[in-house]
């Protein structure tokens, strides 16, 4: 019997699908230290949104959260999600914050590093990929899945040698969508065990309902490691069950070495900290909910949800077939980026101004402006040109793209500045968050140190989706990143949340989960 590994999400992946990132300091301390004794191959239990998250919505330093998971949990290897130069952000950093990241990262007890590009354009995770091995953690490279004319078995090969010539220890078909299928997932991990002997790990989420079956049939194509929450956090647009997971590996002859016991004894931990969020409101019932049109229109769940209650916010709600006709258009226009953090928010943003203003691209978000311009990487596939050129007649000052290496370097500058604010020299970890996320880290410092509220606080209100799936609002008051107030139209993260769109002087507010 071939041994498959089991990595279980509930920490990172499962908090962030079902509680947006909520999960308190104490909660993720108490399943850490019971999934522990599990036995997992890995638990993934940091990065992604949860480190912007632990300082905006938990006030907590995201640091002093992996030092307790660590120590909490000694016998596992704990694996993070970074987003490639991207680090846990939506922009590119510079070397020299991303090395101080990784190097940090893995001194404060991550072995694991699952490194992806949203794009899957190799140039954004080289840096990501070089550094992790140089300060000794295990790099498990990931593909974004999707499906499009492109995105073909031969292309997830290629591009998994590619990886693997840069010193992948590991590969990993990351589904953030949910959209594999049974059938694919079987081709796909059968075409990727054939052209590389690196170990394979497949993601994916519950949103589509065929979790069960695509997990069966990556097993018996040869996946070495599957991805899984303990059930209380399982479903939707989650994960499957870990528990569920080990009914499909006996079926498929395959060798697993949970403690079931102890895995029993997290089971009822985790159904009480579920039942605490339930009681207070937090957990996304909605996002417990199947959605199997996500396989039709390939798109996140969350996205599909989102753009709807926007709509109706809007008293548009009969547009959204509209939309979800066109978004695979500007995706085609695109050349057909996977629908993930920050693309999906892009792309889903483009497809509604299109359906509003009733002419495509009559109005492009400064993010779509700086993609055409090749600053986000390589297209993975040849765009629309006349919607390339109409684009680029809307950009008066237009950018070149800058190797990721060329960016100049801000650790010194922020050190000086958070040296200033705080009225002590600052930590190097706590000069890289605050590169990271200038903002939230600076409203953090200053509210437990200064004990003041940040009059300044940047414009990201937390009015940001906390609680459901479905928090679209009416903005009246003009967005505040200053760089949408020149334009017609414009957009602004909100942690990788909500997106702000100004349209005709109206504010919308699209939360789009990805
Ligand atoms: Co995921």
């Amino acid at each position: 019997m071939k041994k498959l590994g089991i990595q279980d999400l509930t920490v990172r992946d499962g908090n962030q699908s079902i509680l947006a990132t909520r999960m308190t300091r104490q909660h993720i301390m108490e399943l850490a230290a019971v999934l522990d004794k599990v036995g997992f191959y890995s638990m993934e239990v940091w990065g992604g949104a949860t480190f912007d998250s632990a300082y905006r919505f938990l006030k907590e330093s995201s640091w002093e959260i992996l030092r307790d998971i660590r120590k909490a949990a000694p016998n596992t290897k704990l694996s993070m999600l970074l987003r490639g130069q991207n680090i846990v952000g939506y922009q590119h950093y510079d070397n020299d914050i991303l090395e101080r990241f990784i190097r940090l990262t893995i001194e404060n007890g991550i072995d694991i590093i699952r490194i992806f590009d949203a794009l899957n354009d190799p140039t954004n995770v080289r840096n990501s990929i070089a550094f992790t091995k140089k300060h000794g953690g295990h790099v498990q490279a990931a593909i974004a899945y999707t499906v499009s004319p492109v995105h073909s078995n031969e292309y997830y090969a290629d591009l998994v040698k590619m990886y693997e010539s840069m010193g992948a220890d590991s590969i990993c078909i990351k589904d953030m969508s949910g959209i594999i299928t049974p059938k694919n997932a079987y081709e796909l991990v059968s075409a990727i065990k054939e052209s590389s002997d690196l170990p394979l790990n497949l993601h994916s989420h519950t949103t589509a309902n065929a979790t069960a079956l695509v997990m069966e049939q990556a097993m018996k194509a040869g996946v070495d490691i599957v991805d899984g929450c303990i059930s209380p956090f399982s479903g939707g647009t989650s994960h499957l069950a870990v528990e569920t997971l080990l009914e499909a590996a006996k079926l498929t002859d395959r060798e697993t070495d949970l403690d079931l016991d102890a895995l029993s004894d997290a089971y009822d931990l985790a159904d009480s900290i579920v039942n605490y969020y339930i009681e207070s409101g937090d957990l996304r019932t909605r996002s417990l909910i199947p959605n199997p049109k996500i396989l039709t229109y390939q798109v996140p769940g969350g996205m599909l949800s989102n753009l709807l209650s926007q709509l109706e916010q809007q008293g548009a709600a009969d547009r959204i077939t509209d939309v979800l006709k066109e978004i695979p258009n500007v995706r085609k226009d695109m050349g057909y980026p996977p629908l993930v953090t920050p693309l999906s928010q892009m792309v889903g943003t483009q497809a509604v101004l299109n359906v509003l203003f009733g002419e495509r691209y009559k109005m492009v978000p400064t993010e779509i402006k700086n993609y055409v311009q090749g600053l986000y990487g390589k297209f993975p596939a040849e765009p629309d040109l006349d919607i390339v050129e109409k684009v680029m007649a809307q950009i008066p000052d237009k950018k070149t793209p800058v190797p990721p290496e060329d960016l100049p370097y801000v650790y010194e500058d922020n050190k000086k500045i958070m040296t200033e604010f705080l009225g002590r020299e600052p930590e190097e970890e706590e000069v890289v968050a605050y590169s990271i996320f200038p903002g939230p880290v600076r409203t953090y410092y200053e509210e437990k140190e200064l004990g003041k509220k940040a009059n300044d606080a940047p414009a990201k209100q937390e009015s940001a989706p906390a609680k459901s799936t479905a928090p679209v609002t009416n903005n009246p008051a003009p967005v505040a990143n200053p760089s949408t107030t020149s334009a017609p139209a414009s957009v602004a993260y909100d942690a990788d949340v909500a997106y702000d769109v100004v349209v005709d002087g109206t504010a919308y507010r699209l939360t789009i989960l990805s």
